[in-house]
C-alpha cells in the first residue's frame, strides 16, 4: 500500500507541472491562457507562433508521463507504474498550483502509453497523424487516436492496460467537450492558425 501511495504522489507530482506555462513564462511570451483556447497544452503554444516552443511543450508533457510510469514500475512493478500513469494525468488535467485547472491530457497520454507498452504510444501518434494531416485538428485527431488506442489494447491482449487507457480516454473526451462543442458547430480552430 506504500508503493502504490508513493507512485500516486509521484505521478501527480510529475504531471501536475505545467510545462507549456513553465515555457512560455521563461520565454516571456503572452499568457497563454489568455489566448487561442486559454488551454496549457502544445496545441495552444503553437498558437504564439513559437514552434520551438510548442514541440518543447509536447516533448517535456509528453516525458513526465513517461518518467513517472518508468520510477514507479522500476520500484514497484507493473500496478505501480499504472497507477504512477493515472495519476501523472490527473495531476497534468488537475494541478493543485493552477487552481486544478491544466490541460487536456493529449501530451501526457502518449508520455504514459510510451512507459507502459510502446506500441500503444505509436498507435495513437499514427491516428493522431494521420487525422491532423487530413483535417487540420488537433482536438478531433486527439478524441479519434484516444478511441483507437483502448480498441488496439484489447486487441493486443493488455486488457489491464486497455482498462487504464479507457479510463484515460474517457477523462481526454470530457476536457475536450469545449472543443467538441466547436468542432460540432464549426467553430473550431485549425493547427497553426491563431484562434
Ligand atoms: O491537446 C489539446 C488539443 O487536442 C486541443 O487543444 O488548445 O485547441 O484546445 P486546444
Amino acid at each position: 500500500i506504500v508503493l502504490y501511495i508513493f507512485a500516486a504522489a509521484l505521478g501527480y507530482f510529475l504531471g501536475s507541472v505545467p510545462f507549456g506555462l513553465v515555457l512560455t513564462k521563461l520565454a516571456g511570451t503572452q499568457d497563454i491562457r489568455t489566448i487561442g483556447s486559454g488551454n496549457i497544452g502544445a496545441t495552444n503554444v503553437l498558437r504564439t507562433g513559437r514552434k520551438g516552443l510548442a514541440a518543447a511543450t509536447l516533448l517535456l508533457d509528453a516525458l513526465k508521463g513517461t518518467v513517472a510510469v518508468i520510477i514507479a514500475g522500476s520500484v514497484g512493478g507493473p500496478v505501480p507504474a499504472m497507477i504512477a500513469g493515472l495519476f501523472a494525468f490527473l495531476g497534468h488535467l488537475f494541478p493543485v498550483w493552477l487552481g486544478f485547472k491544466g490541460g487536456k491530457g493529449v501530451a501526457v497520454y502518449i508520455g504514459i502509453m510510451l512507459g507502459l507498452y510502446w506500441p500503444a504510444a505509436v498507435v495513437f501518434c499514427l491516428a493522431w497523424l494521420a487525422c491532423a494531416f487530413s483535417s487540420r485538428y488537433s482536438s478531433f485527431s486527439a478524441l479519434t487516436a484516444s478511441a483507437i488506442t483502448p480498441i488496439f489494447l484489447w486487441w493486443a491482449k493488455a486488457p489491464q492496460l486497455a482498462v487504464l487507457a479507457t479510463v484515460l480516454s474517457l477523462l481526454l473526451w470530457f476536457m475536450h467537450r469545449e472543443n467538441i462543442k466547436r468542432l460540432l458547430n464549426g467553430t473550431e480552430g485549425k493547427i497553426g492558425a491563431k484562434n
